[in-house]
């Protein structure tokens, strides 16, 4: 596994410099994405949450009794909260995330609301080949819910892996998964770059975590936050764009950025049902449900294992 410093200076020794958007999220990154998600232009959180709230109780029947639920990529867990009082007799509920101390700290007042509930919250990469910080029982009922629209991160190839991945290593027998979907470009654009410059700071905070973490000297200011619809590959493209040719040190090595030269920091991609229905097949699941708004802005599914 890479560290922190490693994947820095891999990718910004790059002729197109990248940087993975996982590096947003330390306690204060996960802080920014919570507002975020409360943003005007920021339609995918409320519409999911829409979804969610509107379909629990079938939601909660497909899951089924005893279920031992796990949330990659937990968050602030404001979602699995819509149905898990719906739920028979819920055995555990394990969040995950990359960024520890945020989801230790918000599971502790997510623990006294559902006491009669095992909550272990634990740091994990899910990029990365890593062991699971807990033990899963084959033979339980083990449901993944991954909301957010996060599938949307990885380049397809890589999300094909990753579902492949929750069958055979989280031993997850459905999954209940939001999916983004194609839609007009300036509602897309103006949900990653929100007036009050809130995803601006978002994205910037990578820069940051490289100066406090990794001793860089980079000066925030001579960055812009640039948010792109790529036709293509229909994803929204997130980079950093130098306003200026400059330079910067990390741990001893410079680097020279010129005018207008960008650093990529996140993708995320936009599906269309039936373009997400490939993707799972091609994973191994099958989708059994797909709850859509009435805008049709944002998608939720339920997948079975194909058999
Ligand atoms: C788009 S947010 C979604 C958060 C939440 N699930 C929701 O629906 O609001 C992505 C989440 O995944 C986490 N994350 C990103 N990359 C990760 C990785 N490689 N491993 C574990 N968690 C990751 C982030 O910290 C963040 O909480």
């Amino acid at each position: 596994m890479k560290s922190f410093s490693q994947e820095v200076s891999l990718g910004l020794s790059k002729k197109n410099k990248t940087l993975s958007s996982k590096w947003f999220y330390d306690f204060h990154g996960s802080k920014l994405f919570e507002k975020i998600t409360k943003l005007e232009e920021y339609y995918p959180a409320r519409t999911e949450i829409k979804i969610l709230n509107d379909n629990k109780i079938e939601i909660a029947n497909k899951i089924g009794k005893n279920a031992v639920l796990i949330e990659p990529g937990a968050g602030d867990i404001k979602k699995i909260e819509i149905f898990l009082s719906s739920l028979d007799k819920p055995k555990k509920y394990v969040p995950l995330d990359i960024s520890k101390d945020y989801i230790i700290k918000i599971s502790q007042g997510f623990k006294k609301k559902f006491p009669k509930v095992a909550i272990t919250p634990k740091g994990y990469d899910f990029s990365e080949n890593n062991k699971l910080p807990f033990k899963i029982n084959s033979s339980e009922n083990v449901i993944i819910f991954f909301p957010g629209s996060t599938i949307g991160n990885f380049e397809k190839k890589d999300a094909v892996k990753f579902l492949k991945m929750l069958k055979f290593k989280f031993k997850a027998k459905k999954i209940i998964i939001g999916a983004d979907l194609v839609k007009n470009i300036s509602t897309l654009i103006s949900a990653y770059d929100d007036k009050k410059g809130i995803t601006a700071k978002f994205n910037k905070n990578i820069l940051k975590r490289i100066n406090t973490e990794l001793g860089g000297d980079i000066n925030l200011n001579n960055y812009k936050h640039v948010a792109i619809y790529n036709k293509s590959k229909k994803r929204i493209e997130m980079r950093l764009r130098a306003k200026k040719n400059n330079s910067f040190n990390i741990n001893n090595s410079k680097y020279l950025i010129k005018k207008n030269e960008e650093i990529h920091t996140e993708n995320s991609h936009k599906y269309t049902i039936r373009s997400f229905k490939n993707l799972t097949n091609e994973a191994g699941w099958k989708i059994k449900k797909t709850w859509v708004d009435d805008k049709k802005l944002f998608s939720v599914h339920f997948l079975d294992l194909a058999k």
